[in-house]
């Protein structure tokens, strides 16, 4: 992960000019040209770890339907797979970086995908909108309570059926995230691991069991 001089990927509204440039990544045999810019997460590649995940994880396809959630979205990558694979489904690409969130808008246009993909901070997310699939890299170098806070927050909007697909490194603690949700009600199964990277994945238990609201 990387952070600009004097602020971190995850600021509300960098303040280094954006410097806007072109990424291009391959998924699933289909290549992708996405803008990013400077104060964005990863601005000069694909994530080695959102790599892995679209890699590991399976991508929805044409039957999808619902929404879809891309939480932390940065300049839309995941958001822009999900979307373009699963032309039935809207994705909602959350974040809390602006700057990130007008790439994502740029990007889904460019990508003729700007009807079913919503650009939103997390506050302006309708709050009963339930989520068929959550996909995250999530921020962890914000800290773990932070981290734990934010999964509190997305998971219990899983739909009854639902399942998160969550990368983490494993040297940024993929296994006592894994075993925090366990713990909590959220079963995490360890799906893949590559290059350092566990794919995670957390099923609703849809009994209203799970505990991750009122266990911090
Ligand atoms: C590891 S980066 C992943 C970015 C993008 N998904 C990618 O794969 O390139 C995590 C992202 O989470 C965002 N973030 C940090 N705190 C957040 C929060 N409370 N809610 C939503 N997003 C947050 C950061 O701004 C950053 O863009």
């Amino acid at each position: 992960m990387r952070s600009v001089i004097g602020e971190h990927y995850f600021s509300a509204e960098p303040s280094t000019p954006a410097a806007r440039r072109q990424i291009t990544f391959e998924v699933a045999g289909r290549g992708y040209r996405l803008s990013t810019a400077a104060g964005v997460f990863s601005a000069d590649r694909l994530d080695a770890g959102t790599a892995v995940l679209l890699r590991k994880a399976p991508l929805p396809g044409p039957g999808t339907t619902g929404t879809l959630l891309d939480l932390g979205c940065g300049y839309g990558a995941i958001a822009a797979v999900l979307a373009t694979r699963a032309p039935n489904a809207t994705v909602y690409a959350v974040d809390v970086n602006t700057r990130a969130l007008d790439l994502v808008r740029d990007n889904a246009t460019a990508l003729d995908i700007a009807d079913r993909v919503v650009a939103a901070t997390p506050d302006e997310v309708p709050a009963d909108t339930l989520f068929a699939q959550i996909w995250s890299n999530p921020p962890i170098r914000v800290g773990k309570e932070e981290l734990h806070a934010l999964l509190r927050r997305w998971l219990p909007r899983l739909a009854p059926d639902g399942t998160a697909w969550l990368v983490v490194g494993r040297h940024l603690g993929a296994d006592s995230l894994q075993e925090w949700l366990t713990e909590r009600g959220w079963p995490a199964v360890r799906h893949a691991s590559q290059k350092g990277f566990r794919v995670l994945s957390v099923r609703n238990p849809g009994d209203g069991s799970a505990g991750l609201a009122e266990n911090p």
